[in-house]
């Protein structure tokens, strides 16, 4: 790089920078013209005039006149130069020692499109240190020290679209900062430490299309604020200090497509109406606390496309819950813990073509999730712990459609298969190798119970297979039994049937089901009812902890009471209860009297209690309110 300083005969000094290389500069002829105009210009007209329209390069800037373009990046500069080109379109003050910017500080810069900041000490804007510069187009004061942005300070830039202040201390936006960027489309106020954002901070900003709030310290979604922005297409957010995402917390931005929220470790659900309004193409939810998939506050984005909830903890994608989501083409689910994706999790995902699962804890991924294997083109299902066996044999058939993404599958349970990964499997080997055995049931001596009614009663199933497989009961309508209830299948594979019932009776089925097929096994249960004077059922069946029944049948258990001892308890309950209340009658007898106001009848609502072990559980079902009314003298 070279400068050469031309000396001519006013006190005007020209300073030519000629850079080497690419850079188109002064060359021989350029200068000579220029050189030339500039004679002939001073000779017309006067030298102050020249001087003001032929504007020297400031030092430490380097001018590129073809460009109009100033760069005075690295210049050690404390102010901003004075002496600017007034055509100048780029100016580059990057990486300099400016700390204010005064009132009208570039006014006579009106051609000016293109303004750098970024990388000073700026700690002041003066109100108005912009105007003047009507055709700004972007204007960046990213890694600066403001820390606050006082209203009127962007006054006058009417044209400008891209605004940049990332990476500064702000602590607050106040109302109106930002009202006269009337042309604004994209904003970054990423990485400050905002800690509140007032109602009509945006208001003004009618043209802002795409909004980052990055690394700012918000506790909540500035639902108000964001309002009067109706354009607003993108928006994201890092590192929200919230646990729920409320309702409505975007409800006005009717045109936002993209919505990304990251880095909120303390993120644990999502409202029910919190999307509520949104219609966007694609959401991102990563780094947070979600245990599982927000099914209800998704299940109106009917027009979502991409879908990444990458870096939750959750465990698991349940069967037919993503089917309103019926555009949806991609989702992302990275380094979670997800064990199991369940079959038909992605039915009527007609358009699905990208699932994104690597570093998760999935032993395996039927091709039953999907509603059809042929749409997927990208499949990412490296770093988890796969069990290589015939329920995987889909991908390995696929290998030459699907995308890897240079991160192939690999076996890691399967000792056979150990560390192989998918493309090293050819057509011939893959039969032999990748199979399933299926499911058996052990122990099949008839299980068949009759009981009296009350009583607890156990089957057993036991079954084999690879992989392991899934027990299942089923009643006598054939209906799957949950684990939760009076009749529940155990986590172990047992059924229990607690205090059977005459009608619980019939034959109960035990279902193993594995990849590779199922196996059942009929149980058989009749319960007996009680003889007529124990013809009541108990209707507090669960009050009562009866002792867990032993294996089997236990046709000689009592419950710990009878009804006949309850009923005397109740009766001597009973009799201590009335004389009290009768005591208390007589007294308010006397003592209304001698208030000379005679009360006649008074109505006496009791729930009499039982003497006796039991007393504090669970007879007052049995025993109802009674009421009865006494007549007094
Ligand atoms: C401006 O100058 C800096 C430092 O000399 C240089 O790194 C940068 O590339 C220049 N920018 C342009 C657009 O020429
Ligand atoms: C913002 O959060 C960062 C990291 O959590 C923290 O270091 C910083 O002190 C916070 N700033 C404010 C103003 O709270
Ligand atoms: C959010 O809306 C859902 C659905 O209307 C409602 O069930 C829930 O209680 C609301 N949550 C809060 C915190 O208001
Ligand atoms: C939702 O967005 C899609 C395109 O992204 C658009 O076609 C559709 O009309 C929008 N629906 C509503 C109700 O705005
Ligand atoms: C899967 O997700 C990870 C993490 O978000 C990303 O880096 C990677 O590019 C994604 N892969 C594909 C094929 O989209
Ligand atoms: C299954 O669990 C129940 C209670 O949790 C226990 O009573 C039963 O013996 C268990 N069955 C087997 C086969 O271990
Ligand atoms: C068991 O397998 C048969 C066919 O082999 C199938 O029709 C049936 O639906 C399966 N039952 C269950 C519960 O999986």
């Amino acid at each position: 790089m070279g400068i050469i300083t031309l000396s001519l005969f006013t006190p005007l000094t020209l300073t030519l920078t000629h850079m080497q290389g690419r850079h188109q500069m002064f060359e021989g002829i350029a200068v000579h013209q220029h050189l030339c105009w500039a004679l002939l210009y001073l000779v017309a007209a006067d030298v102050a005039l020249a001087a003001e329209r032929l504007q020297p390069c400031p030092q430490s800037c380097r001018c590129n006149t073809e460009l109009l373009q100033v760069n005075c990046s690295h210049g050690q500069l404390r102010t901003t130069p004075d002496s600017l080109s007034q055509d100048a379109k780029i100016l580059n003050l990057t990486h300099n020692k400016i700390k204010t910017l005064g009132h009208q500080q570039f006014q006579t810069l009106t051609q000016l499109l293109h303004l750098d900041l970024s990388d000073n000490l700026l700690a002041v804007v003066d109100l108005e240190a912009f105007l003047g510069l009507q055709s700004l187009l972007t204007l960046r004061l990213a890694r600066n020290r403001l820390k606050i942005i006082p209203v009127g300070a962007f006054a006058g830039l009417s044209n400008l679209q891209f605004l940049d202040i990332s990476s500064n201390e702000i602590l607050v936006f106040l109302d109106f900062a930002f009202r006269d960027l009337v042309a604004l489309r994209y904003i970054s106020a990423a990485d400050n430490d905002l800690v509140f954002i007032s109602r009509q901070a945006f208001s003004g900003l009618t043209s802002l299309q795409e909004m980052h709030l990055d690394a700012c310290n918000l506790t909540t979604v500035p639902t108000e604020a964001l309002t009067p922005i109706r354009v607003l297409r993108s928006l994201h957010f890092h590192r929200l200090g919230l646990t729920t995402l409320p309702n409505y917390s975007f409800h006005h931005l009717v045109h936002l497509k993209e919505l990304v929220i990251s880095h909120c470790p303390w993120l644990e659900t999502l409202s029910g109406n919190s999307l509520f309004g949104l219609n966007l193409t694609s959401l991102s939810i990563r780094h947070g606390n979600l245990h599982a998939i927000p099914y209800i506050p998704l299940h109106h984005l009917v027009y979502l496309l991409f879908l990444d909830l990458s870096f939750n903890p959750i465990t698991s994608i349940q069967g037919n819950l993503l089917g309103d989501l019926l555009r949806l083409q991609e989702l992302h689910l990275v380094g979670g813990s997800l064990l199991h994706i369940e079959l038909g999790a992605f039915r009527g995902l007609m358009n699905f073509r990208l699932l994104n699962v690597s570093r998760n804890l999935l032993t395996t991924l039927e091709s039953g999730v999907f509603q059809s294997v042929d749409t997927l083109k990208t499949l990412r299902l490296d770093n988890n712990p796969l069990a290589c066996d015939c329920r995987l044999l889909w991908v390995v058939r696929r290998h030459l459609y699907l995308d890897f993404g240079k991160h192939s599958p690999t076996c890691t349970t399967s000792l056979q298969l150990e560390d192989w990964t998918f493309l090293d499997f050819s057509g011939g080997e893959l039969q032999g190798l990748l199979t399933c055995r299926q499911p058996r049931i052990l122990n099949r001596n008839p299980q068949r119970v009759i009981v009296d009614q009350g009583h607890t009663v156990m089957f057993y199933c036991n079954a084999e297979g690879d992989p392991l497989p899934r027990l299942t009961w089923l009643n006598p309508q054939l209906k799957a039994l949950s684990p939760t209830g009076r009749i529940r299948a155990l986590t172990n594979g047992s059924l229990e049937v607690r205090y059977a019932q005459p009608q619980d009776s019939g034959t109960y089925h035990c279902v193993a089901s594995n990849a590779a097929g199922n196996d059942s096994l009929p149980v058989s249960l009749h319960v007996r009812a009680f003889p007529s004077s124990h013809k009541k059922p108990f209707p507090f069946q669960g009050w009562f902890e009866l002792p867990s029944a032993s294996p089997g049948v236990n046709e000689n258990q009592k419950l710990p009471f009878d009804v006949k001892t309850l009923l005397i308890a109740a009766a001597i309950g009973f009799l201590s209860f009335f004389s009290s209340v009768s005591l208390c009658f007589i007294f308010m007898f006397f003592w209304s009297k001698s208030k000379g106001q005679i009360k006649h009848t008074a109505t006496i609502a009791y729930v009499p209690r039982s003497a006796g072990s039991n007393s504090n559980r669970g007879t007052g079902n049995y025993m109802e309110t009674s009421r009865f009314t006494m007549k007094l003298i």
